[in-house]
């Protein structure tokens, strides 16, 4: 599907019309400040969209997405982004979305050169190598490639609890919680892979405790 360039404009009107006709103070308030519960950290491919699968409007969530959903922790952009949605937007979820089918997490398990891709996706290659006996026990293509999908997440949830922000905040106001999701676009449907975040947090504890005496 391609929608010509000038359409996106005559689109954004018809958007901004049909807000209107549903609530004529629409604009008033996004203008007026955001107030999201949820920080999303997704996939920048262009078929998965933060707020369209989650069903929410403009000013619900807090978005950031790069190549496959990465959280590294050198990585003063994603970094950012958590840290300012705990600490000033004080999000009570945090949502870690991948998906199957997924350009990034494929290319990690080529042996391929790709050049400036080669340390971002060294970091999946890093969740493959943690996982490798479950992922080579794995005979099926299809199969170990969603299970790495799904593992990439589960380690970015990891990476988000190692993070003085969210320990601190979880544990003097109880939360952000984390979860992982993958979005199958096969169907249209989040797959919840359940985390048990205070069970991931203290199993964190034993090796990232940064001195919050209540871990
Ligand atoms: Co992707």
């Amino acid at each position: 599907m391609y929608t010509p360039y000038n359409q996106i404009f005559e689109n954004n009107k018809k958007w901004v019309a049909e807000k209107l006709s549903l609530d004529s103070n629409f604009f008033n308030e996004l203008n007026a400040g955001q107030d999201p519960n949820y920080l999303y950290i997704g996939c920048s491919d262009s078929r998965v969209t933060a707020e369209e699968i989650m069903g929410v409007a403009p000013g619900e969530v807090f978005v950031h997405r790069n190549i496959a959903n990465m959280v590294n922790n050198i990585d003063l952009n994603v970094m950012s982004v958590i840290n300012y949605a705990v600490k000033h937007l004080q999000v009570k979820d945090i949502i870690v979305c991948g998906h199957y089918g997924c350009g990034g997490v494929k290319a990690s398990m080529e042996a391929k050169d790709l050049g400036i891709l080669n340390p971002w996706l060294r970091c999946i290659r890093d969740v493959f190598r943690m996982h490798k006996d479950e992922l080579f026990g794995i005979h099926d293509e299809k199969d170990r490639f969603n299970k790495l999908v799904e593992l990439n997440v589960r380690e970015q949830v990891i990476n988000i609890v190692k993070t003085s922000a969210v320990q601190e905040s979880y544990l003097n106001k109880g939360y952000p919680i984390v979860h992982g999701w993958v979005f199958d676009m096969s169907t249209g449907l989040i797959k919840d892979l359940n985390i048990d975040f205070n069970k991931k947090l203290r199993l964190i504890a034993e090796v990232y405790n940064l001195g919050l005496d209540k871990i």
